[in-house]
């Protein structure tokens, strides 16, 4: 981390809006914004495409040397690139989805992905979200937020949002997934999901997407001002 740049570390529970929430604040922030899921998104597509077998370790840590993964922002949206080409509607996909939680606690594909996330911090002041930014990727990250939400509320937004992609699935389904992400996450071996005892946690339950926003920039104004480099100084 270059000693000039800042980092917004944005972790939390799924569908909690962090994503929205990490876009809002780079851009009004004018800072790079990047969605550290999508590169285990796009390193799972690129497995699959490539008919690996995700319970062979050997063939995941050859394949994932051929990798390269890049952001670009290209007609306002935020787009990512797996060995040159655009990945960004791909790695949404169902299928991708289904297997990511295989493929992100495969302990090579984490210290590939967090270099590479540790050298995008180095070029550009960032918001990055995922689930170890302020814990592994950038433990002396300028702020960390933490998000959370009521997992009935989590799972209602989530209902609403694939019921207008006329994606037909119940509220009881997305509980359950919610729950089993939730286990997943925070009780897997390798950087479970935990709040940095550093982290501010946002809880958005009752916060309106607005209301959410001008707290967390309130939350960034002040810390920053605060502690503008945590990094020991060797
Ligand atoms: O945020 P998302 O649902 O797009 O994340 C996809 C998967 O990657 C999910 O299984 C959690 C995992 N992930 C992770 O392990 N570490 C991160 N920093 C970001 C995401």
């Amino acid at each position: 981390m270059n000693k000039l740049n800042t980092v917004i570390a944005i972790d939390g529970f799924s569908s909690c809006g962090k994503s929205t929430l990490a876009k809002q604040l780079a851009k009004a922030l004018r800072f790079a914004y990047i969605d550290s899921g999508a590169m285990y998104r796009a390193v799972t597509y690129h497995l699959i495409a490539n008919e690996i077998d995700l319970t062979d370790l050997e063939a995941v840590d050859e394949n994932i040397k051929l990798i390269n993964i890049e952001f670009k922002y290209i007609n306002n949206e935020n787009c990512i690139f797996l060995n040159g080409l655009d990945v960004s509607d791909e790695i949404r996909k169902m299928y991708v989805s289904e297997k990511v939680s295989k493929v992100s606690p495969i302990r090579s594909v984490r210290k590939a992905m967090v270099r590479v996330q540790q050298s995008l911090g180095e070029t550009c002041d960032i918001v990055m979200d995922g689930r170890d930014i302020g814990t592994q990727v950038f433990p002396y990250a300028t702020v960390k937020l933490f998000m959370t939400a009521d997992p009935k509320i989590r799972a209602e937004r989530r209902h609403a949002e694939l019921l207008s992609k006329n994606e037909l699935v119940t509220l009881e389904e997305i509980m359950t997934n919610l729950a089993q992400r939730d286990y997943d996450d925070t009780t897997r071996e390798e950087s479970p999901l935990i709040c940095a005892t550093d982290a501010i946690v946002i809880d958005n339950t009752h916060l309106s997407m607005a209301q959410q926003f001008d707290l967390a920039m309130e939350i960034i104004e002040t810390n920053r001002k605060k502690a503008p480099d945590k990094r020991p100084t060797s």
